[in-house]
């Protein structure tokens, strides 16, 4: 019988064969612990020399790293490992032998790691991380099916930048200039003309020459948009989706979180609804705080970002952020014309914003006055700006930079681990 490693528990006291990777190995005169891992999990092989013939017992004593078997034995349960059930070695065929696997069971530094991506990707906390950032997507398609939307895919190749002119990759498209997308949301704002409530889930490209802890050049976000919904209402929305994927990682994910260690206490305690604090009171608290370099109009940095979070135990909104620091699409707040209708949603521990999101101008005339202000092409534009000619609605809608989101979740340092191939700035290699 062929099974998994996550499928033991099923087949104790059965003889089984599995397909798998020699992660670890440690071996004495008379038994050898082989680590095994076939992606769905990691369990010991037990040889003992006793039991098996000469030939098997060899091949396990001097096996190596990462090299490939069948294994065949039998599943017992074991009380001393978290997995709670090992294998019981009768035969080991190797299928690929691996030699001077260049990550060992040592520490190695970041850049190292890095240029293997592609085989550090096998190690457990890396295959922790993944594990999250899967769970996310599952719980994401989750929430939004359960909740009416409907999934619209925007282009990758694009003429419309909705956040700013300064970071895009060019392309060439055959005749035409092109670059890729930073954004869904243009095209989700039209398709929730057409089906109300829509979410995206996609590669997104930023040409930011930003080398920090939370910057990739391509990252992957999700994005709903949804006609008739003002602002606060979509900030609910926002806070439910957030609330519901921490609760299925933690629910689904306990292993991989006690492998890296998570806090998770901290997770534990985020419950809806999140605290709302005006960019002016965001300001004024940082000058408190003794922030010298901020002054009103200015945008936040990661420092600022943090200190704020630090004040709190769950995620924070940052509201009406300045209209000349945000983007030209966002709906003026009628409280303060020079402020818009949107946030930021800053997650705790350091992980800065993980949402943008705003209410987005329905007024045509409004709408080409910014495109201009903003220096856009208005033909490019034509097909938002239409959206505003044949029954304009108020909507609203945000986005969720994936990533950043793995990274918080999992409590690891820096998105380039959440990421299987990321890339960086100077880095497109593996
Ligand atoms: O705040 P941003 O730029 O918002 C938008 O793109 C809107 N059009 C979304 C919308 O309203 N539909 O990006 C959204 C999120 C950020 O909050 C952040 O989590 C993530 O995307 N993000 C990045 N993540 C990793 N690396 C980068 N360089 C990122 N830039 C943005
Ligand atoms: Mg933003």
């Amino acid at each position: 019988m062929n099974i998994t490693i996550k499928q033991a528990k099923d087949y104790v006291n059965q003889e089984v064969t599995i397909g798998a990777w020699i992660a670890n190995k440690r071996s004495s005169g008379k038994i050898a612990f082989l680590q095994l891992r076939d992606g769905t999990g990691f369990m010991q092989g037990v040889v003992v020399k006793a039991e098996v013939s000469e030939e098997v017992f060899q091949t396990a004593k001097s096996i190596n790293q990462e090299s490939s078997v069948y294994i065949t034995g039998t599943i017992t349960e074991d009380d001393r490992s978290k997995f709670g059930y090992e294998i019981q070695v009768s035969d080991i065929e190797v299928i690929s032998e691996s030699h001077d696997y260049p990550i060992t069971p040592k520490n190695h530094g970041t850049e190292f790691l890095m240029d293997h991506r592609h085989l550090w990707l096998r190690s457990k906390r890396q295959h922790a991380v993944m594990k999250i950032r899967n769970e996310i997507i599952r719980a994401t398609y989750e929430f939004f099916n359960d909740n009416g939307f409907t999934k619209i895919d925007p282009p990758i190749l694009t003429g419309t930048a909705p956040e700013g002119t300064s970071e895009l990759f060019h392309t060439k498209y055959f005749d035409e200039d092109a670059f890729l997308s930073q954004s869904g949301q243009l095209y989700l704002e039209a398709a929730a003309m057409a089906h109300g409530r829509v979410f995206s889930f996609g590669p997104t490209f930023r040409a930011e020459k930003s080398k920090t802890r939370r910057h990739l050049i391509e990252f992957w976000m999700i994005e709903g948009e949804v006609a008739f919904m003002n602002h606060d209402q979509s900030l609910e929305v926002q806070e439910n989706y957030v609330h519901h994927i921490i609760k299925s990682v933690l629910k689904n994910c306990q292993l991989e979180l006690e492998l890296l260690e998570r806090d998770t206490s901290k997770l534990e305690q985020v419950t809806t609804p999140f605290p709302r604090i005006t960019y002016d009171e965001a300001v004024e608290f940082l000058i408190e705080e003794g922030f010298t370099d901020i002054e009103w109009g200015d945008d936040f940095g990661a420092p600022h970002e943090t200190a704020i979070a630090n004040h709190y135990d769950k995620p924070v909104f940052i509201v009406n952020y300045p209209t000349k620091i945000k983007p030209f699409y966002m709906e003026p707040n009628p409280e303060n014309p020079d402020t818009v209708l949107c946030a930021d949603l800053i997650a705790p521990e350091g992980y800065g914003e993980i949402i943008g999101g705003s209410e987005r101008i329905n007024d045509l005339e409004l709408l080409n006055q910014r495109i201009k202000e903003y220096g856009l092409d208005p033909e490019a534009y034509e097909y938002y700006t239409d959206l505003r000619k044949y029954g304009s609605v108020p909507h609203s809608g945000f986005g969720l930079g994936l990533e950043r989101t793995v990274a918080w979740l999992s409590g690891v340092e820096h998105v380039r681990e959440t990421s299987p191939f990321p890339r960086l700035l100077n880095r497109l290699y593996p």
